[in-house]
């Protein structure tokens, strides 16, 4: 699948599923654009990839967001996709002391940095006629991963609506947008929140009993960033195990 002369940005492509997006991207020939915080997580990314440039930034910070699409157009002088991928998440529940906490923490990076970050791009999206990608989380649309994750599933619902609402949006435009959800993933996000279970409770939670490796997630949203996709804007596709669909 070619994605020679795209230029992608990839939030939160330190480590996780953005690290293999940003890889996946840049081996079928995108110039891809490395965003994260920490240093030596994002030259490991980058030492991966052909034609990367790197850009730290907090995405949460409006004037670092301006930067990473200032160089980007600087570098590469246009953008093709943009892929909404960071994201945090302090959990905690509703009876919880520090709720306010976790929720202001996890809406500033979960949704409103890709509203900034977005707000950024569509001038520049709409000259290429490009994409825009957004991972959200099951927990946007189930309430299985328990109390703790109230703010981060709020948010994620909310990215979806956004997914949604910018596909209309920019349809007049010729830039399609779409949302991914990924079920349980391998990466640092899970034990970074705060989380106490673990994945084998993960997986109880999975039709297919498994948990996916970031790779594949990559997978889905080369599929849908593509040309080929040319049809394909306002979906929200699931690639969760059949976390949707468990009986219990
Ligand atoms: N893992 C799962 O089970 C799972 C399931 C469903 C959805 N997701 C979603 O997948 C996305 C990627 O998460 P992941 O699982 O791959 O976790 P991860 O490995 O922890 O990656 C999160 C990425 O976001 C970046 N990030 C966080 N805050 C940032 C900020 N303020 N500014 C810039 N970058 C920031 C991190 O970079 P730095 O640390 O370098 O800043 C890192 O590259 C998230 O939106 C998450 O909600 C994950």
């Amino acid at each position: 699948m070619s994605f020679k002369g795209k230029v992608a940005i990839v939030t939160g492509s330190s480590s996780g599923i953005g690290a293999a997006v940003a890889m996946s991207l840049s081996a079928e020939g995108a110039s891809v654009v490395i965003v994260g915080r920490n240093e030596a997580k994002l030259a490991a990314t980058k030492a991966k990839c052909a034609n990367a440039l790197v850009v730290r930034a907090d995405i949460t910070i409006d004037a670092d967001a301006r930067r990473i699409v200032q160089q980007t157009i600087e570098k590469f002088g246009k953008i093709d996709i943009l892929v909404n991928n960071a994201g945090n998440s302090i959990l905690a529940s509703i009876f919880d002391e520090n709720i306010m906490e976790s929720y202001d923490f996890t809406m500033n990076i979960n949704l409103r940095a890709v509203f900034r970050m977005t707000s950024l791009v569509v001038p520049h999206i709409i000259k290429t006629k490009g994409n825009i990608v957004m991972i959200s989380s099951v927990t946007g649309r189930s309430t299985s991963f328990g109390a703790q994750a109230i703010s981060y599933a709020v948010s994620k619902a909310g990215l979806n609506h956004f997914g949604a609402y910018l596909a209309a949006d920019l349809a007049p435009h010729g830039v399609r947008v779409n949302v991914i959800s990924p079920g349980p993933v391998y990466t640092d996000l899970i034990e970074n929140s705060g989380y106490d279970g673990s994945y084998d409770v993960l997986k109880f939670h999975t039709a297919l009993d498994s948990v996916s490796h970031p790779q594949e997630i990559a997978d889905l949203v080369l599929m849908v960033a593509n040309d080929k996709a040319k049809s394909i804007t306002g979906s929200n596709l699931f690639c969760d195990n059949g976390w949707m669909i468990k009986r219990y």
